[in-house]
């Protein structure tokens, strides 16, 4: 087995080098608007991501290492349902558990309000994305013809069930 520091063994990263995530802060806007500039034929404009931050009822986080914002989720909560308003994280960190490991944190974030379930809209031809949330338990329910206006293509809408209130005052999921 090659060890640590051995040309062809895998070094762990330092400590600072590890994902973390943290509530999403104004000072965050500019980084997560390049980002969604980088991945989005449709990037939320600068406004909307500040309005978006200055409301009650969401769960807004990025994933930090170092000091660089790699990725972040917006969601928003509606009387009924969390809204999982955008998703994106850097390219060069594709393929790292980045965009799992924010999911997962938004859901457990926000099971502290049971019983109410998740939903978004995800381009049909985005499989990648939609391999993600098959995988944090999300289905297909339905579909928007021409959501999108780039290229009138049609949205997915997925659904996730939320947690129920006894499961979570149990600690479970
Ligand atoms: C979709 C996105 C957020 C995924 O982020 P990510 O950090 O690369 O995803 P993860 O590494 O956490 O992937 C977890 C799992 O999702 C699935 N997945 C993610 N990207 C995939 C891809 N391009 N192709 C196939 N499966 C993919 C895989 O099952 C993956 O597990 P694996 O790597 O062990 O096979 C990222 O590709 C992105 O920012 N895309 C552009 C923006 C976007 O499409 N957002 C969604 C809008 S609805």
């Amino acid at each position: 087995m090659a060890k640590l520091g051995i040309p062809g063994g895998r070094r762990k990263p330092a400590p600072e080098h590890h994902p973390r995530i943290r509530a999403m802060r104004m000072t965050d806007v500019a980084h997560v608007h390049a980002i969604d500039c980088a991945v989005s034929a449709i990037p939320w404009p600068r406004h909307m991501l500040h309005a978006e931050l200055g409301k009650s009822g969401t769960v807004d986080i990025v994933c930090v290492i170092g000091n660089e914002v790699v990725g972040f989720v917006l969601t928003s909560r509606y009387a009924d349902v969390w809204h999982v308003l955008n998703v994106a994280v850097r390219p060069d960190h594709w393929r790292r558990g980045i965009g799992r490991m924010m999911l997962v944190e938004v859901i457990e974030r926000a099971q502290l309000l049971p019983n109410l379930g998740f939903t978004l809209e995800v381009r049909v031809s985005n499989h990648g994305a939609i391999a993600l949330y098959r995988k944090l338990g999300f289905i297909d329910h339905g579909a928007r013809p021409r959501y999108y206006t780039d290229n009138n293509e049609d949205a997915l809408i997925m659904w996730r069930d939320g947690i129920p209130e006894d499961a979570v005052a149990e600690g479970r999921r």
